[in-house]
């Protein structure tokens, strides 16, 4: 028996699946975001331990046999935070997510102080990765700052708790600006740029090597007989990549969660720093991936539900896959900012060309689209990374969506392969990994395609008018930015 415990930005998810890779149960337990000022975004890390002890508890409830027999668990985690702990692992403030804004000042400040901070990370400093906001804690909270002794990601935190160990893994960590992408080892040079060295770094292993077992007094707590093995896991991209059988290079996936991610594998490190292409390390040894990085996916539906006072299935069930025209009107999707390929904080979301007939469908549909166009810069920008995607597996909540893949299909002229479970992604990916590190299996034999579905196809008219209408998306942003910022 494996666990995979899949921390989300909305709640953890935890399955038990068996030896055929068969899901047997899963539990959730959500987590609120806080959001103390415009822009910002933060949790507390208590409470994603006590979600995880509580999917934990109800399988021990649900399944006391299987859980006798768990060997090993996957970690994955949103990406980013800083968990900032003291020498007694004591959490010293709310830890700043990956979809806060506010360090876009100490971005600019870290690019300068390490001038070959793009070549080593091989990302362009961004507001939403740790190093940015661990500098914003040295500016604007010295006295938090000075008492730093270690700085964990989210998931890696959860690891701390589970087995007492600081160990974090390639792919999560190449998203905090401190690693050196291509050696997959921490860089001095740019920990140095934070005023920090290697002392406040965990260890690091590969995703799919193990990386410490469960406590003993935890592990009795769950009725298991031996204390599981902990594999490295993954960032939440990199283990949904391994839940989806998105390892071998040239595949990829869309990913509509929360946020929207183009992720593609690729046998070598690839960044392309112009266009804010996420270049990281894969969850599995000698393997890399691009992301482009759209900030706002789903939360753009789950906006317009609250501003519309529908809920987010209403909305969805307002817009069929049947007979798709496209929007007359344009959706630029900023609620936040943006990552890919803009790296903008401060751009904001707009609705352009509403008329007397735009009701609650169009609206609908009009968000849709633009989430797409979002897609479709990733797209244009992981090309001129010199990755080319034909087709990607849909994950993610928004996947269930089915005029919504139809229209991302058209928008970016690419097939969509539906797999049949596509809400596990990264729980399954890290349960997955957690074989790996159990048993010593191969990854790229544990992580195949599940089965699909069926796939979508690109309807050719509508490609043909979403390439009007991206182009006008292109046009407008621009417009707006300076109608926002004078
Ligand atoms: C990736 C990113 C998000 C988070 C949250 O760079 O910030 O995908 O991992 O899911």
């Amino acid at each position: 028996m494996f666990l995979g415990i899949d921390l989300g930005t909305s709640g953890v998810k935890t399955i038990l699946m068996d030896e055929n890779q068969k899901v047997l149960a899963t539990k959730s337990a959500s987590i609120a975001v806080s959001r103390p000022r415009p822009g910002w975004s933060e949790q507390n890390a208590e409470d994603w331990w006590t979600a995880t002890q509580h999917t934990l508890d109800a399988l021990k409830g649900e399944r006391p046999g299987q859980m006798t027999a768990v060997k090993g668990i996957g970690l994955s985690g949103h990406m980013h935070g800083a968990t900032l702990l003291d020498a007694e692992d004591k959490v010293l403030r709310p830890c700043i997510l990956w979809n806060d804004g506010r360090s876009a000042a100490e971005c600019a400040e870290l690019e300068k102080a390490e001038p070959a901070l793009r070549t080593i990370a091989g990302n362009v400093a961004m507001p939403g990765f740790t190093a940015p906001k661990v500098q914003w804690v040295r500016n604007n909270e010295p006295e938090v700052y000075e008492r730093i002794a270690k700085v964990l990601l989210p998931k890696d935190y959860l690891r701390l708790r589970l087995t007492g160990e600081y160990v974090g893994e390639m792919s999560d960590a190449a998203g905090t600006l401190w690693l050196d992408v291509a050696a997959r080892d921490w860089s001095d040079g740019l920990l140095d740029a934070t005023g920090l060295d290697r002392s406040h770094m965990p260890s690091l292993v590969e995703g799919s090597q193990p990386s410490a077992a469960v406590k003993p007094d935890l592990a009795s707590r769950w009725g298991m007989a031996r204390p599981p093995v902990v594999a490295g896991g993954g960032g939440d991209n990199a283990a949904s990549a391994c839940g989806v059988g998105t390892i071998a290079p040239g595949s990829a996936f869309v990913s509509l969660g929360t946020s929207g991610v183009l992720f593609a594998s690729n046998e070598k490190f690839s960044p392309n720093t112009a266009n804010a292409v996420h270049a990281f390390c894969h969850a599995v040894p000698g393997t890399w991936h691009q992301m482009g990085v759209v900030l706002a996916a789903t939360d753009c539906l789950e906006w317009l539900a609250r501003a519309t006072g529908k809920s987010v299935a209403a909305l969805s069930g307002l817009v069929s896959e049947e007979g798709l025209e496209a929007s007359p009107a344009l959706f630029l999707p900023y609620l936040g900012g943006e990552r890919t390929p803009h790296n903008d904080v401060s751009l904001r979301a707009a609705f352009v060309g509403l008329a007397h007939e735009s009701d609650t469908a169009v609206l609908t549909q009009t968000v849709f689209e633009g989430v797409a166009f979002a897609f479709r810069d990733c797209l244009e920008a992981l090309k001129q990374a010199g990755t080319e995607v034909s087709r990607a597996t849909a994950v993610g909540g928004g996947s269930r969506s089915r005029a919504w893949l139809k229209i991302i299909a058209s928008a970016l002229d690419i097939e969509i392969d539906i797999p049949e479970e596509g809400d596990f992604g990264a729980a399954l990916g890290a349960a997955r990994l957690g074989v790996c590190a159990a048993t010593g299996a191969d990854p790229s034999e544990i992580c195949a395609p599940p089965p699909m579905t069926g796939s979508i196809a690109p309807d050719a008219a509508l490609t043909q008018a979403y390439n009007e209408s991206y182009a006008r998306y292109r046009a407008i942003t621009p417009a707006i930015k300076s109608a926002l910022t004078g």
